[in-house]
C-alpha cells in the first residue's frame, strides 16, 4: 500500500515465498479460480503444495469472513506446473488496484507464461442460461482505472487469445463466447446499466477480471478468460438479483465446468 514501493519487487518476493513453500521453482501456467470454479484444482493434477495466500508478501485478508484464500501448486499429467489462484482481491474492496492485480503480477514472477482468469458473472445474451461456461472474447472496463501507472501504452489487441480460445473450443465444441464488462460493484447493476452495457457492446456483466487481464498483458502472459453465467443480469432476467443465487448457481454447475477447466488446461 505504500506508493513509493515497486509492486514488481513485491512480485517478486511474493514468488520467491511461492517457490520456499512449494518447492517449486518454476510455474509454467497460473489459474485463478472466480466462483464456481473452485473444484478445478482437484481435476488439474496430482497436488504438489497447498498453503493459505496469507503466508505469502502482498496478499489480502480475505475479503469474506471465514473464507481463507489458498494458493496450490498442481502438477498436470503432462509434467506443467500450474499455479491455482483460489484468492481474489476485488477493485471494490477498496484497498487499490495494485491489490487487484497482484496475483497476476506473483504468478508472472513465478515463471508462468498462460494466465487463465475465470468468474462467476452476469449474462446480457437472454439465450444464456445460468450454469452455462462461457469463453471472454475481449472486454471494456468500466472501471476508470488501471494497473498500469505513469506513460504505460500497452496494446490490447487479441487481449484473450484467439489461439487459447480456439484450444478451448476443440475440447467443447458449444463454447459460446462475449465482451465482458468489468463494473467497480460491489452493487449490481440497475437495469439501464446493463442496458447501456449491451448497447456498447458488451454480452457479460461483473466484478473482476479485466484489471487482471491488463496487468497480465503487460507482464506478457497469454491469456484465456472464462465466465461462468450465474444468472440473466438486472431486467433480462425478471426476478431481482440475490448473492445466494449466484452462488447456488455456482455450486450446482461446479463438477461440469471444474471438468471442462481441467481439460482445457491439460491440453495446453
Ligand atoms: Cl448481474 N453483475 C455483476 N456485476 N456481477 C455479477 C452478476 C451481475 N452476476 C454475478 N456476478
Amino acid at each position: 500500500d505504500d506508493p513509493a514501493a515497486d509492486p514488481f519487487e513485491i512480485a517478486a518476493a511474493a514468488a520467491s515465498d511461492i517457490a520456499r513453500l512449494s518447492g517449486v521453482e518454476r510455474h509454467d501456467i497460473a489459474v485463478t479460480l472466480g466462483s464456481g470454479w473452485g473444484r478445478a484444482a482437484e481435476l488439474i493434477g496430482e497436488e504438489t503444495a497447498s498453503f493459505p495466500a496469507t503466508e505469502v508478501t502482498g496478499f489480502s485478508k480475505p475479503a469474506l469472513e471465514g473464507h481463507v484464500g489458498t494458493l496450490r501448486s498442481v502438477r498436470t499429467p503432462g509434467g506443467k506446473n500450474v499455479l491455482v489462484i483460489g484468492a481474489r482481491t476485488h477493485y471494490y474492496e477498496g484497498h487499490g488496484v495494485r491489490r487487484v492485480v497482484h496475483s497476476v503480477r506473483t504468478a508472472a514472477a513465478t515463471g508462468a507464461t498462460t494466465m487463465i482468469l475465470t468468474n462467476g458473472a452476469g449474462g446480457i445474451r437472454e439465450t444464456w442460461k445460468p450454469g452455462q461456461p462461457v469463453l471472454i472474447s475481449d472486454h471494456i472496463n468500466l472501471t476508470a482505472d488501471s494497473p498500469l501507472e505513469g506513460a504505460t501504452f500497452i496494446d490490447l489487441t487479441d487481449l484473450y487469445s484467439q489461439r487459447l480460445r480456439d484450444l478451448a473450443r476443440s475440447i467443447d465444441p458449444t463454447l459460446d463466447e462475449g465482451v465482458y464488462t468489468q463494473f467497480r460493484g460491489p452493487h449490481y447493476e440497475t437495469p439501464a446499466e446493463v442496458q447501456m452495457a449491451k448497447t456498447i457492446g458488451g454480452h457479460i456483466v461483473g466484478m473482476s477480471t479485466a484489471l487482471e487481464a491488463i496487468a497480465a498483458r503487460q507482464a506478457g502472459m497469454e491469456i484465456l478468460g472464462f465466465s461462468l453465467i450465474t444468472n440473466l443480469a438486472a431486467g433480462i432476467q425478471k426476478t431481482p438479483l440475490s448473492h445466494a443465487e449466484v452462488l447456488e448457481a455456482g455450486r450446482e454447475a461446479e463438477p461440469v465446468i471444474s471438468a471442462l477447466l481441467a481439460r482445457v488446461i491439460g491440453a495446453l
